[in-house]
């Protein structure tokens, strides 16, 4: 039968039973996926119009005290060549992020004990008393409230925390022990309360993951209504036991990016560099299923391939100008447009 009815309720009261969400996840047929693509699409288009908004990421460190069983920079992981940026390094990729047009940029890294409360507080400082007019997003993990509160007090707008799945028993499967999945969403809670533009997340395709624990993750985060939601392929990397697993689909990430706009309409949803490496025209996918934000690396190019969470990433050779240019090709392309604008979610106009 039609996952039809089930795709239109979900438009219609932005939320399903948990039984409905694994049916419209596991039974869809592509002609239920292409009907979900065009309503997100549509959806996008009327809260969004042609406008994409970009986010200028800087991995500022690969050092990382976790040791997540998927991402290549693992603290177990000993090829990983360990790297991590200096305040000046960061604050000239800010510099040149600004001149190519980014009015976000977004401070990615490992776990790294090196870049303390004190330490971030004061870049963060420097980078938005350099850039008054640009958002500051952080994504470096969990860490207790107080120090999130610091952040947002020395101006941090946004933050970025990927659940990685809903499910306490695929939580499991994918992180050790000393690591939990009560202890992440509260973290989520906790940013969402202090303020912040907060982003949850997820990998499809990760080993484990089944149309249970997606519907999970729809529930949370309906739930926890973040203003952006980031999701890409699980990719396998080389150094991890994941290695020879399969890498998660186009067609499923497509159908989930479609869904999440559906459900929750002004959600700030990247196309991301992981859909972008499993297909050559990943992102352009991404933005016709519903999504509206890209986020290229802003890196200094000789740490690009360090940063390597999954095996055959893409533009680890690319300047930040050649990633800018490509991008404003590819978006036009498909008629749409990247814009000069800090890019908040609706609710913060
Ligand atoms: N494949 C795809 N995404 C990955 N991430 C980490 N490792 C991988 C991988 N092997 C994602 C996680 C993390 C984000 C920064 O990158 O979801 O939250
Ligand atoms: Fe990096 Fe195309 S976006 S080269």
């Amino acid at each position: 039968m039609s996952t039809r009815h089930l795709i239109e309720r979900l438009e219609q009261s932005g939320v399903l039973s948990k039984e409905e969400f694994v049916e419209l996840i596991s039974t869809s047929a592509d002609e239920d996926k292409e009907y979900a693509k065009q309503r997100a699409r549509d959806i996008g288009d009327a809260y969004f119009g042609k406008k994409i908004y970009v986010r200028g990421l800087i991995e500022f460190t690969n050092y990382c005290k976790n040791d997540c069983l998927y991402c290549g920079i693992r603290r177990s992981n000993g090829n990983a060549e360990r790297y991590r940026l200096t305040e000046e390094e960061i604050l000239s990729c800010c510099e040149e992020g600004e001149q190519l047009g980014f009015r976000t940029f977004v401070l990615q890294g490992g776990e790294d004990a090196y870049y303390t409360d004190e330490r971030m507080v004061e870049l963060i400082h420097k980078i938005k008393e350099r850039h008054p007019d640009c958002a500051l997003t952080l994504s470096i993990g969990e860490r207790e409230r107080e120090s999130y509160e610091k952040f947002f007090r020395a101006g941090a707008d946004r933050y970025l925390l990927r659940h990685e799945t809903a499910s306490d028993s695929h939580y499991r499967q994918l992180h050790p022990s000393e690591m939990s999945l009560a202890h992440r969403k509260n973290c989520l809670r906790q940013l969402k309360e202090i303020g912040f533009q907060t982003g949850c997340g997820f990998m499809v395709g990760s080993p484990g993951q089944t149309a249970e624990t997606l519907a999970e993750d729809f529930l949370f985060i309906h739930e926890l209504q973040p203003e952006m939601v980031g999701i890409g392929p699980f990719i396998p990397h080389q150094d991890t036991q994941f290695a020879n697993e399969a890498q998660g689909a186009l067609e499923q990430t497509l159908f989930l990016l479609s869904l999440l706009r559906i459900m929750q309409k002004d959600l700030l949803l990247p196309a991301t560099t992981a859909l972008a490496t499993i297909h050559p025209t990943g992102r352009e996918q991404g933005i016709l299923a519903g999504a509206n934000v890209l986020m290229p690396n802003l890196s200094p190019v000789n740490v690009r391939d360090k940063y390597s969470l999954y095996d055959g990433k893409v533009c680890t050779g690319d300047e930040a100008a050649e990633c800018r240019n490509c991008l404003q090709r590819r978006v036009e392309g498909i008629g749409y447009e990247i814009v000069v604008e800090r890019g908040d979610h609706p609710s913060r106009h």
